[in-house]
């Protein structure tokens, strides 16, 4: 806890963990027979793709993307852009993105238009965290961790002004208006 932030425990590391090995099973399952490029964004996504990866039976190939979006605070911003591109082709690859939140969709849209345009054999999209209720682009995620209310989330890799990404569990981070 920093501050006078509060941390509510919305999922523990063994809640995680469970889910994670039943999503890499399913993954598992529909790419049988085919190798996976997965795609993980930064920064993020690093812890999940690290334990999902280590739960796959197919074979995982894995490459990085950041995006930044203008825009401070907890919200993201209305202009996304690569920072970090992928290396090599994606043509005829079968491309797994994963991402720790699907929040307004805005983020994914834009990395999965630009990723389409490249003529992966397949394309699709697992996220850790769905926040439905914030949806404002349209965008189905074929692998979901779990739905998450509209909550600011942190730890497993997901941050607050880059803290709290080492936390083993999932927490929503509520902090205290400042008394005026
Ligand atoms: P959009 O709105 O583009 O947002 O779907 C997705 C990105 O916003 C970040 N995000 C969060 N980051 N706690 C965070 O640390 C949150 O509760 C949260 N909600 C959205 C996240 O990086 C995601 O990639
Ligand atoms: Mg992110």
């Amino acid at each position: 806890m920093r501050g006078n932030a509060r941390l509510t425990l919305l999922f523990s590391q063994e809640t995680i963990a469970t889910r994670v090995r039943e999503l890499g099973g399913q993954i598992s399952r529909d790419y049988m027979g085919h190798e996976i490029l997965l795609v993980g964004v930064l920064k993020g996504a690093f812890v999940f793709l690290a334990d999902l990866m280590r739960t796959l039976q197919v074979t995982a190939q894995v490459q990085f993307v950041r995006l930044a979006s203008y825009g401070t605070g907890t919200t993201s911003g209305g202009h996304v852009h690569l920072t970090q591109d992928l290396e090599g082709s994606m043509v005829g690859r079968h491309v797994l993105v994963v991402e720790d939140i699907l929040d307004s969709g805005l983020t994914l849209s834009v990395l999965l238009q630009q990723l389409r345009a490249r003529e992966p054999a397949s394309l699709k999209l697992c996220v850790l965290l769905n926040k439905r209720i914030r949806r404002r682009y349209e965008i189905t995620p074929d692998y979901v961790g779990f739905d998450v209310p509209d909550d600011f989330v942190v730890g497993y890799g997901i941050d607050y002004a880059e803290c709290y990404r080492q936390l083993p569990d999932i927490y929503a981070l509520t902090i205290p208006a400042p008394r005026s």
